[in-house]
């Protein structure tokens, strides 16, 4: 009988952060359980798993308060014969109080854990829009420049969005002040391995000291959203089963966690943030999904198509929508090849009549270079990797990649029938696309190394990618001044291999010959 009763009782679901105090009417054919007990929940001050319950007995609506451990409770649901001693002369009630999900509060206080290329723009752009932004990274010197209302990387616009809202902007190194704020977005560097899958460290070192201090404080609610690209289903076989460990709770019940990846490109970083096509969140739960589902109507200066699904979903997604992109580059390199050994052929114009087809659109399908950067390469390549993982081939993506090396094998084939051994080239553009200074996996630099390695002496240049800036630029002489090539010296080939427009302008020797493969 009263077990019957306990389930029963069981479906009166008490949603947490919601009440403070709520009634729960029992009606039962048991006439022993007619009682009305008055439930007040008190979080905050334990940890989550022993969040104290006070049952209230109504003796004419005299209070006789007994206080239960939340885990003392769950342990009573667990046991078939409850062990509850009631106040003198009362029936007794179990009540649930054991909710399924969270309920979050309106989130204003967000903080940013990672302030590199895509996380310190974040942290602007969300300050700028209104949110109290804590930064968090373990670069002192990210800290200090986010501290002294300066951007700590290179990215236009950044510096304009951390002035404008600078007053609503901090940071630190101390992860566990992230505590205090709603939503923590992670954004640390998540390395491509050897076998194409991504690291999980960085981003179980970023979240492990905040679920601790969630842990510490007895917090309830807080939203963990991973921001860094990760390999399908590590956030929920990797990074849930830490948290709730860290936490010592449930994710979705005591905790929420998103997987929200963002499309950017760098040197366009701030506006892609502000005015993105789609916002992708993957979501652990309901709640915690429509909690930043929130979170973006107000941040967002458009109206993007909100895309919610389960968290493998958006993992998936993500990799999946840059794939489709190499796929197109692919395409269109594979087609400049073929065009190129039919003379007479226009590469430009064969695209432009392709692309005006609406099935197909325009974007990406711009004769060009191979694709490069931070993310195209390898998430095209982590597609490929998740397929075998799961027993399955991903020959589209293996194919991108494979037309992407060949297009780097043919510029360097085509610049080597330009030129004798013993001619000097210049290499303009290293940086992996224009307005960036990030020379990743480049069509410039991959076509550097391969004529430096080949004994010929090589010059570079770029507008962004700088000695200062870019490391791979150490390896070649760098021509500081661009105007320099119109006295000519001993360069005899300059190749245009990234298409920087102020390239368009730049005025050559005569002895000079130019290549380049993008129509500037
Ligand atoms: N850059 C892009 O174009 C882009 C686009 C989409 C997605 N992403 C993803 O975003 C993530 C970050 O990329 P990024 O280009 O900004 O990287 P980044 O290297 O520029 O920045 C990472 C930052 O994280 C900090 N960091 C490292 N460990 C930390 C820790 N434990 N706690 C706090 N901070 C820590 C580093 O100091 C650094 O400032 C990557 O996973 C990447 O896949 C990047």
């Amino acid at each position: 009988m009263l077990e019957r009763h306990i389930s029963r009782v069981a479906k009166c679901r008490i949603p947490y952060a919601k009440t403070d105090s709520e009634r729960v009417q029992f009606s039962s054919s048991h006439e022993s359980v007619a009682v009305t007990p008055v439930v007040v929940v008190m979080p905050g001050k334990h940890p989550a798993r022993q969040t104290r319950t006070r049952i209230f007995w109504n003796r004419g609506w005299e209070k006789v308060p007994q206080i239960y451990s939340f885990a003392w409770l769950a342990r009573l649901e667990a046991s078939p014969i409850p062990r509850l001693t009631p106040p003198d002369g009362l029936r007794y009630v179990l009540v649930k109080v054991n909710p399924k999900t969270i309920s979050y509060r309106p989130i204003q206080k967000i903080s940013v854990i990672g302030l590199g290329k895509l996380g310190s723009c974040i942290a602007a752009t969300f300050a700028e829009r209104g949110f109290d932004v804590l930064g968090v990274d373990i670069d002192a010197e990210k800290v200090r420049r986010i501290n002294d209302g300066l951007p700590p990387v290179e990215e236009p616009l950044l510096a304009r969005t951390i002035t404008a809202g600078r007053k609503r902007l901090r940071a630190t190194q101390d992860h566990r002040e992230a505590v205090a704020t709603g939503l923590s977005f992670f954004i640390p560097p998540s390395s491509s391995l050897p076998d194409g899958s991504f690291t999980n460290e960085f981003l179980l070192r970023a979240m492990q000291p905040i679920a601790a201090a969630v842990r510490e404080k007895g917090k309830r609610g807080h939203l963990f959203v991973c921001n860094s690209t990760t390999t399908p289903g590590a956030v929920d076989s990797v990074l849930k089963p830490m948290l709730e460990r860290e936490i010592g709770g449930v994710c979705g019940r005591d905790f929420g966690l998103c997987y929200n990846p963002e499309f950017i490109a760098l040197g366009n970083v701030v506006n892609g943030l502000l005015e993105p096509d789609m916002v992708l969140i993957g979501e652990s739960d309901p709640a915690s999904g429509a909690a930043l589902e929130k979170v973006y109507k107000k941040f967002n200066r458009n109206k993007p198509y909100i895309a919610r699904m389960s968290i493998v979903s958006a993992e998936l997604a993500k990799i999946s929508l840059n794939s489709y992109i190499t796929m197109k580059i692919s395409f269109t390199n594979q087609l400049r090849i073929i065009a190129e050994r039919f003379p007479g052929t226009d590469i430009h114009a064969i695209l432009d009549a392709i692309g005006s087809d609406s099935r197909i659109g325009r974007k990406y399908l711009r004769a060009g270079l191979s694709y490069g950067g931070p993310c195209f390469p390898r998430d095209n390549r982590l597609l490929a990797y998740s397929a075998r993982q799961k027993g399955v081939e991903a020959p589209m993506a293996e194919a991108s990649d494979r037309v992407n090396q060949l297009a780097n094998v043919d510029l360097f084939q085509t610049v080597k029938a330009m030129v004798k051994p013993t001619d000097t080239v210049a290499v303009l553009g290293l940086s992996y696309k224009p307005d960036t200074y990030i020379t990743e996996e480049s069509a410039g630099l991959a076509l550097a190394q391969q004529l430096k390695r080949a004994g010929y002496r090589v010059v570079v240049h770029d507008f962004g990618a700088k000695p200062e800036n870019a490391p791979s630029v150490h390896e070649f002489e760098y021509l500081h001044d661009i105007a320099a090539l119109r006295q000519g010296g001993d360069i005899k080939l300059a190749v245009i291999c990234c298409p920087w427009p102020q390239y368009h302008k730049v005025k050559f020797a005569t002895g000079i010959k130019v290549f380049s493969p993008w129509k500037l």
